[in-house]
């Protein structure tokens, strides 16, 4: 599974990239708004950090306006995803969008006949919020499943995003399903190292280790 990170914030970016850990960035207008820049000069800075797709959310909801905030925000980096809203007029644009050679991030998906008319419409990604679906009191990562499903039954190439992942539980039931991605905020990215056991095993080693006077280098 392909590790995405859900921010603006570049220190973070630059943090685990250097690790080798990011497969691509996923942004939207409420963490562009959270980062305090100009969405233009953010997203060039995280293109020059990250070698996979960058989402950059458009915020028109009309195709034409649609269509040229897509332009504009295409022309920032090769490594652009656009992101429309699952909407008609998102479909259109996203099928217009491929058309033209870009990747699209289709998102606010809360259902599995949403994912099944991204896929038609060719989006390159579909991104589902599952943690937006747990606070209405439903599993979300049931939805990763049935779209998994849909998607292998009819060979659709649409890559799986899992979004709005909120935890590290999230991250591994995602990934047992088989979505291709988890786009997930730097902290819950971090918190996938920890285990106590870890922390107590570590602990004994080196209580032992200082028992014994030795040194290594
Ligand atoms: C996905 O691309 C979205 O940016 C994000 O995952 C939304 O997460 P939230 O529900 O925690 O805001």
């Amino acid at each position: 599974m392909k590790f995405f990170v859900d921010t603006a914030d570049i220190k973070e970016i630059q943090e685990l990239n250097d690790l080798g850990l990011l497969d691509g960035v996923t942004t939207n207008p409420s963490l562009i708004m959270k980062s305090g820049g100009k969405i233009a000069d953010v997203t060039r800075q995280i293109c020059e950090i990250v070698k996979g797709p960058v989402s950059a959310e458009v915020t028109a909801t009309e195709y034409p306006e649609m269509m040229a905030q897509a332009k504009v925000l295409a022309k920032i980096a090769n490594n652009i995803a656009i992101k429309v809203p699952l909407t008609w007029d998102g479909l259109k644009a996203c099928r217009a969008l491929r058309s033209d050679g870009h990747m699209v991030n289709v998102t606010l998906c809360f259902s599995a006949n949403q994912a099944l008319l991204a896929a038609k419409a060719g989006a390159t990604f579909i991104s589902p919020f599952i943690g937006r679906i747990d606070d209405m009191g439903i599993d979300g990562v049931e939805l990763i499943s049935e779209i998994r499903t849909i998607y292998d039954n009819y060979d659709y190439k649409t890559e799986i995003l899992a979004a709005s992942v909120r935890t590290v539980n999230h991250v591994k039931q995602v990934a047992m399903l088989g979505s291709d991605v988890a786009t997930v905020p730097p902290a819950t990215l971090k918190a996938l190292v920890h285990h106590p056991l870890t922390d107590k095993g570590l602990a004994q080693f080196l209580a032992d280790w200082a028992k014994t006077g030795q040194t290594i280098a």
